[in-house]
Parts: structure tokens; sequence; C-alpha cells
């Protein structure tokens, strides 16, 4: 393997609009900060770049809906992402983001520089406009029928009611988000890269020369190839973004997938101005860029294409990618408020930053998608960080303290047992670094933990309680060894409990701390003093987490009561559509549960004329049908008769949803003829 000099890493430039939440930091911001503590403490030089994405279509819509400006919401979740992974100990050298001017600059230089060696196509094409609003429609914009499922709501670019992804033009009656009118087709030019005539290269680099690559990450990668790739527009038709830096591009601005990742160049620029380019063209630096698994197109295809074509950069070495969180067994939503937020969570469990940081790692998502539970993150709490490495810690500190004022005793002879867990011990600084320079964080860490389970079950086994009335001197050497053992413990967790890992060589008296100790049993001298003992992780008790699961239960009633609000009215139809219908009232001579359907109901109306069989599905709303015997409902005469288990339903009736899903019938409240008119 290749030898570098030093190591850029960065971590997806999260979308300044909305806060960040457990999903983020277990897929991304937490693998690339334990990497980067990591390469610190062996002393390597490492640069660790973050900040925002803050152009794109969803900020301008987030910003339309509250009628304040784009820039009021990416100043606003600038503020509070920032902020959340300050708390959480996430340790970028520098958090900026795209709305910087060093920013704007260093992204239209780049466009330009591929745009004067022809490294871009361009291209006229049809895309719909709002003559109303006078713009161009971003997919988002456009609203319509979803020709899959006939959600009448689906979006240009996807259907949320069906999953599909779709096109503008796919949808039926297409109208704008914006005017409400409906959308013409008009010409518009921009800007290519032409990803085809970079698949032979990428080919060669990626399926050929980075076999190592993780299996999701190659595996995404090779089916993108293997379609073959398709020119891709870099630029857009919008009013927030980076205005396209060529004559003849009026109201175009950089599509935000060409600029974003720029960014983690010019935030480099932005901290580093005189010596950023190292980071980033200097063969001996090795980049790597940790994401999330919708991010691996681009990180892997798109953006080294764009470095190719500009020609200065180097490309990465590798792509951490991870696969998703879910939360409960269900997708992580931010519009759907499904998540845990990282503000919220510090209010809620105040200084417990390592808690979640433990959890994640420990269910981190990195070769499937994972869940979180609270029921999850109670039990590790307690049954592994309080439990186990919690509890060696005190026992060693409360130990000392007792029989040895609070001093790291002298080591003496060491016993064949002591021997033996040494050498288990020595073991657990090479595995745990296979696994951190393999990027497999959670086993990584579970080695880690090793150490403290190490530790207990040589208190448990060497007892220095029992022996204390005997034999002091192999208390002294039991728990020097102890304590070596916790220090041991401080320098593994720093990178993945960083906190805990402070507090815990304050206890020790530990000033300075490299990797290279690790493994090692004089890292603490004899005579040192050590702190007073804190306990470093406290047990969650069953009625906390409930509160949390409670929060989430509450999350999803709002959220069904939402679906059902006052669904936006169908489109006009006209009068003689309207009497097409042929809707009745009849009185209802038998009513009846049809057997093994849980939901159907089988009435039988006198509609005026004859009776008739209908089948309805309102069983659950009415576990008393007989009562309904003799009652008037309203029925649809004339819709097309079907079978339904058997029975041949002839009618629909009518009844009303209510928005906690409850279907009441309509029925009229004065008795009238069977078989009058609904109209
Ligand atoms: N904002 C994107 C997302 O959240 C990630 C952008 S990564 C960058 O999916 F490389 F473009 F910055
Ligand atoms: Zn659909």
């Amino acid at each position: 393997m290749k030898q570098f000099k030093r190591t850029t890493v960065t971590s997806a430039l999260p979308y300044a609009n909305g806060p960040v939440h457990i999903g983020h930091l277990a897929g991304v911001y937490i693998p690339a900060d334990i990497y980067v503590r990591y390469l610190r403490l062996k002393g390597e030089e490492v640069l660790f770049v973050g900040g925002s994405d803050e152009h794109g279509v969803p900020i301008t819509i987030k910003a339309k809906k509250e009628g304040v400006t784009p820039q009021d919401i990416v100043d606003r979740y600038h503020g509070i992402i920032k902020q959340s992974f300050e708390d959480f100990g996430i340790t970028f050298d520098i958090y900026s983001r795209t709305s910087s001017p060093t920013h704007r600059q260093l992204a239209s230089d780049i466009f330009k520089t591929i745009e004067q060696k022809g490294g871009f196509v361009e291209k006229t094409s049809e895309q719909y406009y709002d003559e109303t609003a006078q713009q161009f429609l971003a997919d988002r914009y456009i609203t319509g029928k979803c020709p899959h499922c006939a959600n009448e709501n689906a979006y240009g670019d996807q259907c949320e009611a069906c999953g599909t992804s779709l096109n503008p033009t796919d949808l039926i009656n297409p109208k704008s988000a914006i005017s409400g009118s409906v959308p013409v087709m008009r010409e518009t030019k921009h800007w290519y890269l032409p990803l085809d005539q970079h698949e032979a290269w990428l080919r060669q680099w990626i399926l050929e020369e980075h076999k190592e690559w993780k299996a999701n990450v190659y595996g995404q990668c090779k089916s993108w190839l293997d379609m073959g790739l398709q020119p891709r527009a870099v630029s857009r038709d919008l009013d927030w973004g980076i205005p396209v830096p060529v004559s003849g591009a009026e109201g175009k601005v950089l599509y935000v997938w060409f600029d974003a990742p720029i960014g983690y160049i010019s935030n480099t620029k932005e901290l580093l101005p005189d010596s950023w380019e190292k980071w980033w063209k200097d063969e001996d630096t090795r980049l790597l860029h940790f994401i999330g698994k919708d991010n691996i197109v681009f990180h892997c295809i798109v953006f080294p294409a764009v470095l190719k074509a500009e020609g200065s950069y180097i490309l990465p070495d590798n792509v951490p990618g991870n696969e998703f969180l879910n939360l409960e067994g269900d997708k992580i939503s931010t519009s759907r408020n499904w998540a845990v937020w990282l503000h919220e969570y510090l209010v809620d469990f105040p200084g417990k930053q390592d808690v979640l940081r433990y959890v994640l790692t420990a269910n981190a998502p990195e070769t499937k998608d994972n869940d979180f539970t609270w029921k999850d993150f109670q039990a590790r709490n307690n049954n592994e960080l309080v439990a186990i490495f919690g509890n060696f810690i005190n026992r060693a500190m409360v130990l000392t303290q007792k029989y040895f004022d609070n001093k790291v005793p002298n080591i003496g002879e060491l016993t064949d047992y002591d021997r033996t867990t040494l050498k288990e011990f020595e073991d657990v600084k090479t595995n745990v670094e296979k696994l951190l320079d393999t990027f497999r964080f959670r086993d990584a860490q579970k080695e880690a933990m090793t150490l403290a389970r190490i530790g207990n079950k040589y208190l448990a086994d060497t007892e220095p309680w029992k022996l204390a009335k005997t034999d002091m001197d192999r208390v002294a050497t039991i728990m020097h060894i102890s304590l070596q053992i916790a220090a041991n413990l401080a320098i593994a967790f720093e990178p993945f409990l960083p906190f805990s890992s402070a507090k815990l060589r304050t206890m020790l008296g530990m000033t300075s701390f490299k990797w290279s100790d690790l493994g090692k049993l004089d890292i603490l001298s004899s005579g040192t003093e050590l702190g007073s003992a804190e306990l470093l992780f406290d047990k969650i008790e069953d009625e906390t987490v409930a509160l949390q699961v409670q929060k989430l239960l509450d999350t999803k009633k709002a959220n069904e009561a939402e679906n059902h609000k006052a669904s936006p009215v169908k489109e006009n139809v006209a009068f003689e559509d309207f009497q097409k219908m042929d809707i009745r009232v009849g009185t209802v001579l038998d009513c009846q549960k049809v057997p093994k359907a849980d939901k159907l109901l089988q009435f039988r109306i006198a509609d005026g004329l004859q009776d008739r069989t209908i089948l309805s599905g309102i069983a659950q709303h009415y576990p008393n049908p007989e009562e309904l015997i003799g009652t008037q409902v309203c029925f649809i005469a004339n819709f097309e008769p079907r079978k339904l288990r058997g029975v041949m339903s002839e009618g629909m009736i009518l009844s009303a949803e209510d928005a906690d899903g409850k279907l009441i019938l309509i029925q009229p409240k004065n008795t009238v003829t069977n078989g009058s008119q609904v109209g």
C-alpha cells in the first residue's frame, strides 16, 4: 500500500434546511471523528473538514413556505448544526459553509477552468416553465397525478405515496407549485458534465484499482458503471446558488451537487489560505470522504470526474460510505419529524454525549441498514458502559483510595496469571488498529471494550480485597496493573468516547497520552496521585426511556392526524359529470359481518325499486351492525357491481372519514322515501 504523508478527511456537508439527527451522526460524523482522533493520537498529520451545504431546491422551498429568504433558513440551521457537532465532540478543523465568499469564488473558478478546457457539453432541452411566475420549474416545484398510483400530489422527481421516482413529464395534469398554473415547455440551455467520456478511467480506477473499498460502496459504483454513465447537467434555472460564471448564463446557477463537494476544498482554503493546496493537490496526501449511501455516486463518480476534468486535484483514496440508520423500525424522516434530534437529546440527556456516541457506534449501519431503539440504548448503557467499563474503573479507583491513599502503588513480581492477562491485553492494540484502519468502527469499539472486560475479570479473579489482610505487596501489584489497564482504556476510548476519556484521564492524573502507549504497563508511574473518583456512566431508568418512546408515539399520532387533515380539494368536475352519479337513500333491512373478513359488512338495502346487497368496509367502526337495521343510508346506485368474497356488491355506501381514520355513515336526519336522490 502506498505510504502517504498526510490525510485529508471530509464528512458530507449536511443540508442547512434542518437540524441534524442520530442518523447523520451514526452514518457519517461519528465514524469520521473516530478516525480523525485516532490519526491525531498516532501523531499523524490530518485535516478534518466539515461545513453546511447551503444551496439546492429544498432550501428555497422551505424558505417560501415560511415566507423568509433562503439565506434566513441557512443562517438559522448552519448555527444549530454547527453547535450540535461541537456539543457531540466532532472535532472539525473547520466547519464553514457553501454560502461563504471563498467558496463562491473557488466553485466559480473550478467551473470556469473546466469550461475553458472544453470539459462540459452545452445542450438545449425543453423544460417546464411557469409563465405566471416567469421562471423555470425545478422538479420539486411541479406537482401532479402519479401515473403509477394516481396520487394527486406527486412531485416532479418522486411520488411519495408509492415511492416511484419520476420525471416531471411523467406527471398527469402537471401544476406549478409556485403559482398553481399549468406549466408550459420551454427551451433552456445547460452545461453537462459528459460522464460517458469519463467512464473508462473511472472503471479502471474504481473497479480495478480500488477493490479494497467497502463492499456496499464498491457494489453501488459497479452497478452505476455497468448501467453506463450519462452526461449530467451541472447547472440549473434557479435564483438560489452560485451564478454560472460565463456570459449568456443569466438566471442560471451551479447545480448544488456541483458546488457542494467543492466546499470541502473551499473550507480548507478558508482555514489555511496559504497552505491549503498541499491538502488537495499533493500526491502524498490521502483523501478520504465519509458519507452516507445516498451520496456514494456523487463522491465516487461525479466529484472525481469534476476534479479530473479540472486537472490539478488528487482523487479520493477511499470513500467509507455507510448505509442508513432507522429509528424504532421506521425510516428517519425530517419532514415527518421521525428522528432523535441532537439538540433535543442533549436537553433530555445532558452530559450524555458519549452514551449516544457509544450506542450509535455499536449499532453503526456499516454494512447494512440498522435500527436504533431506545430499549437497546438503555441496555447498552446499563449493561456495557455502566456494568463493564464504569464498574471496572470505579473498583480500581475505590480500591486504590482505600489501600494506597489514592496513589499508584509499586508493582512487584508478576505471577503467571498476571502474565496471561497482560498477553491478552497487549493484543487489543493491534486488533483495534486493524479494525480502525479498515473503517470497521463497531468492531473496533467492541475490541477496545475487551480491555474493560479483562480488567473486570482480573479483579474478580485476583480478589485483592481478600488479600489485603495478608499480602499487601500482592495487592499493590494487582492495583498497579489494574490502574495501567484503566489508563489503557483512557487511550483506547479517546476516539470513541472523548468526554469520558478526558474525565478518566483527570481521575488517573494522566497529563499526556498517545496511541503508541497503548498496550503498555508503564503509562502511570508509581506514586502518581490520582484525582477524585467520579462515576463515568450512570444507569438509565425505565421511566426515562419510556418518556422517549412516548415522545415518538406522540409524533406518530400527530403524523396520522396530519395525514387526515383536510386533504387538498380535487380538481373541478363539470355538473354533467356529477350528474352521472346516481346517489340515493335506502333503508337498511339487514346488516351483518361477512365471515372471515374483518372489515366487511354485508347490507341488504330497500332502495325503493327492489332490494339490493351492498358490501362496505366499515365493520371495524360499527361493532354492532344489527343496530343499523331500520336506519337509512346513502349509496351510489349506479356503481359498477363487483364481486367481493364471492358476494355480488351492487353499489357503494357513503361514509365520511374522520381525522383519526374513523368511518361514519352518511345518514339523512329525517326519514325520506327510499330511492330518493341525493344531489
Ligand atoms: N448535503 C448533502 C446531503 O445531505 C451532502 C453533500 S456532501 C457534499 O445528502 F460533498 F456535496 F458536500
Ligand atoms: Zn405514486
